[in-house]
C-alpha cells in the first residue's frame, strides 16, 4: 500500500551574520576572502568555501576553472579534499559557502551543488560527525542548518554499498 513518506530539512535563517557565534561569523568570511581567489574566468562566477576543522584549522577552497570546461573543479570540493588530504583523520565542523559575480547580484545565497553535496557529505559519515553548512547572500543574509542530511534525503552512502569506512 502506498505510504507517503515526509522528510523534513530544517534551515535557520539570519538577517546577518552578526546574530552568529565568532566562529561561523569569522567561516563566512573566510568564505568571502577565499571566493576573491577563485579562478573562474570562464564563468566569472567566484565561489569560496571555508572548512572548519575539529582542530580549529581552517582550510580554504575556491572554484578553480579550466578551458576543457568539465576539468574544473567547484570551492566546496577543492576545501573539502584539500581537508581530506592535508588533515587525514581530523573530523569537519562546518562548510561555509559564499560567493559573487561582477555581473549581477547574488540575491539568494548560492547553495553547494548536488555533486559537492555528495563529496562533503562523505566526510560527515567518515567522521560520524555532523556537519554544520553556513551560506550567505550579497546583503549579508545567511542560511544555517546542522547537517548535510538536510540536503540530501535518500542519500547514496557507505551503507547503501554495505561497507564499513573508517576514518
Ligand atoms: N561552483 C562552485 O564552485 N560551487 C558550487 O556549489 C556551484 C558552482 C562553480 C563551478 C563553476 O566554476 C562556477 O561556479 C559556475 O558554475
Amino acid at each position: 500500500m502506498m505510504k507517503e513518506l515526509r522528510i523534513v530539512s530544517l534551515f535557520r535563517q539570519y538577517d546577518s551574520p552578526e546574530e552568529l557565534p565568532a566562529e561561523d561569523k569569522n567561516l563566512l568570511m573566510m568564505a568571502r576572502e577565499a571566493a576573491k581567489s577563485a579562478y573562474a574566468p570562464y564563468s566569472q562566477f567566484y565561489v569560496g568555501a571555508a572548512v572548519l576543522l575539529e582542530n580549529g584549522v581552517i582550510v580554504k577552497g575556491n572554484n578553480q576553472e579550466n578551458a576543457a570546461y568539465p576539468s574544473g573543479l567547484c570551492a566546496e570540493r577543492v576545501a573539502i579534499f584539500s581537508a581530506g588530504a592535508n588533515y587525514p583523520g581530523v573530523a569537519v565542523k562546518a562548510v561555509a559557502i559564499n560567493a559573487f559575480s561582477n555581473e549581477f547580484k547574488i540575491t539568494d545565497p548560492v547553495g553547494p551543488c548536488g555533486g559537492c553535496r555528495q563529496s562533503m557529505i562523505e566526510y560527515e559519515n567518515r567522521y560520524g560527525k555532523d556537519i554544520r553548512v553556513l551560506l550567505m547572500n550579497d546583503d549579508g543574509n545567511v542560511i544555517v542548518t546542522d547537517t548535510l542530511k538536510s540536503y540530501l534525503p535518500l542519500v547514496f552512502s557507505a551503507e547503501s554499498l554495505k561497507r564499513k569506512i573508517s576514518v
